[in-house]
């Protein structure tokens, strides 16, 4: 049996909603799961993720938008506290790869689209203006270049006719949450 104590730390950067942190957290309560949400970092104050984090009990800051700053206080953090693993979910700024090479550990991020295929902002609205038959998530590994690194795990959804960006959008928003936890079991 997994135990509580045996779990890989993880940590998660969110700038707000932060609906793919709770799947997550929901995610690592499962008798088999091997990791536990250990941090929360946002970078926007109100991010609403904030508050799964306090729910739960799960160390939890907001550092101040300038990016040095941010990655100064995360690096001491994720050091402090163990963490093995650092998930990106919806966390809007770009690391450096400064930070990537000093963390040393692990960095994954959830894409809503098919990568290669769409990478950067509003891919719903890009998949169906260019009327792709597909579309999906993925997570991939972090690397200096954005939505580059090495994929983990794709989830493949058919856009339909009657498709607009908003209900593709619900439609993947419900695959990532199945797809993140997938893939960090999957490399533990
Ligand atoms: C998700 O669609 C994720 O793929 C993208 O940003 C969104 C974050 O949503 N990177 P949430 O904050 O996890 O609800």
């Amino acid at each position: 049996m997994v135990t509580l104590s045996s779990k890989l730390k993880v940590a998660v950067f969110i700038s707000g909603r932060g609906s793919n942190l709770k799947a997550l957290i929901k995610s690592s309560k499962l008798k088999k799961s091997k990791y536990q949400v250990s941090l929360v970092l946002s970078n926007k104050l109100n991010a609403k993720g904030l508050d799964f984090a306090k729910k739960n009990k799960i160390k939890n800051y907001f550092i101040e938008k300038k990016l040095s700053t941010f990655e100064n206080k995360a690096l001491r953090l994720i050091k402090i506290n163990k963490i093995k693993i650092i998930c990106l979910a919806g966390f809007m700024r770009i690391l450096s790869s400064n930070f990537i090479k000093k963390a040393g550990i692990p960095i994954l991020n959830i894409h809503p689209s098919l990568l290669p295929k769409l990478k950067g902002l509003n891919t719903h609205e890009r998949a169906i203006k260019a009327k792709y038959k597909f579309s999906g998530c993925t997570v991939h590994h972090v690397n200096e270049k954005l939505d580059s690194g090495k994929i983990i795990i794709q989830k493949k959804i058919k856009i339909l006719k009657s498709d607009n960006p908003k209900t593709l959008a619900k439609k993947i928003l419900k695959l990532e949450h199945i797809a993140y936890a997938e893939a960090l079991e999957k490399i533990i």
